[in-house]
């Protein structure tokens, strides 16, 4: 019954929790997360299948209700008010539902609960066995070294899109609370978009983590190694390197017919043997998005920005922005 992610979790987090909240670069909101995932994991061990099935009719409802009343939960699983409300109070307790009451009685899923169904779900197929430390922190989400039934090293990226833009929703609306349903459908989508992208280029043969599961807001893909471009201040063949980031925005414009659209130091690995991989993507746009061919000219001034000031490399745009977009350059990575 007892599924494994949540026993490695357990093991963890005596140290984990200890270990994590002192570091500097952890902002707020990261360590708000970080500390509520392993909180899930003594949560998870116990939850009952009952409960998660409420929790997935909380989901299901969603975009019907900001809170859902409590008949409705009880219709939608032909069980009686009292149980689900015993279900729903302990739920609340422990904070994966929400509760209000001012018209009606109803309740509403918390992050922490979307969280947890995703963690759930992805433990129940062996897509993981254990979740560790986080690896990064990033603008738009938490992305935590995992093992997978292989017991290999896998990323787990949690996004958790759209907080500024609540932020306005909030102040404009006048709202006290934001509205969840906005959040999942921001963060499930931002999460779709990455993995869908991570897919087709991981396919064609693009330097990418290669994707591997897909779960609401969570991405499960394999792990990079080497260090971010950004924290690298000397390189062996720094002109290769910039060459290969121009091929995999080549290959992405030529092949995939899109553009990152968030490309810059902060989102690509330089590995040991000076091989990049490209990552954060779910900002693309296609190319027949209006604003692709402002979006790829910022990318590749980030770039180049990047590595005239790093390694004195003077690379100018315009002229590099035709040559990734000559149409015959693009044959180069076919096989
Ligand atoms: N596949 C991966 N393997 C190892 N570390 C990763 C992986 N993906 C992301 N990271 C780490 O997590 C950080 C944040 O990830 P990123 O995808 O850039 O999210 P954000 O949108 O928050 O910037 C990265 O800077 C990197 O250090
Ligand atoms: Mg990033």
């Amino acid at each position: 019954m007892l599924s494994p992610i949540i026993q490695a979790f357990i093991q963890k987090e005596t140290d984990s929790i200890d270990n994590l909240l002192p570091i500097a670069f952890c902002r707020r909101n990261t360590a708000i997360h970080v500390i509520e995932l392993y909180r899930l994991a003594k949560i998870l061990q116990e939850i009952s299948s009952e409960e998660i099935q409420v929790l997935q009719a909380l989901e299901e409802l969603v975009h019907r209700f900001e809170y859902i009343p409590l008949e409705e939960v009880a219709t939608k699983l032909s069980l009686d008010e009292d149980d689900i409300l015993f279900l729903l109070g302990k739920l609340n307790k422990i904070r994966l539902v929400q509760r209000k009451k001012e018209h009606y009685l109803g309740y509403r899923i918390s992050r922490a609960g979307y969280d947890a169904l995703a963690l759930h779900d992805l433990a129940q197929k062996d897509v993981i066995v254990s979740l560790g430390q986080p690896y990064g922190v990033g603008k738009e989400a938490t992305v935590y070294s995992s093992l997978d039934a292989n017991g290999k090293e896998v990323a787990v990226k949690f996004l958790r899109w759209g907080q500024t833009s609540f932020k306005r929703i909030r102040r404009l609306r006048k709202l006290k609370d934001e509205p969840i349903h906005s959040w999942i459908a921001f963060s499930k989508r931002a999460a779709k978009r990455e993995f869908g992208v991570l897919r087709i280029l991981y396919d064609i043969g693009g330097k990418v983590p290669q994707p591997i599961a897909l779960n609401r807001h969570v991405i499960v893909m394999s792990q990079m190694t080497g260090d971010l471009l950004l924290q690298i201040s000397e390189l062996e063949h720094p002109h290769n390197v910039l060459e290969q980031i121009l091929q995999q925005v080549q290959l992405a414009y030529q092949k995939a017919k899109l553009v990152h659209g968030d490309l810059s130091e902060y989102n690509i690995f330089v590995d040991e043997n000076e091989q990049v991989t490209i990552f954060d993507w779910p900002q693309w746009q296609p190319l027949s998005h209006p604003n692709s061919m402002w979006l790829l000219k910022r990318d590749l001034s980030h770039i180049l920005t990047f590595f005239k000031r790093r390694f004195s490399i003077m690379y100018d745009v315009d002229e590099t922005l035709k040559r990734v977009t000559a149409p015959k350059q693009g044959k180069k990575k076919n096989d």
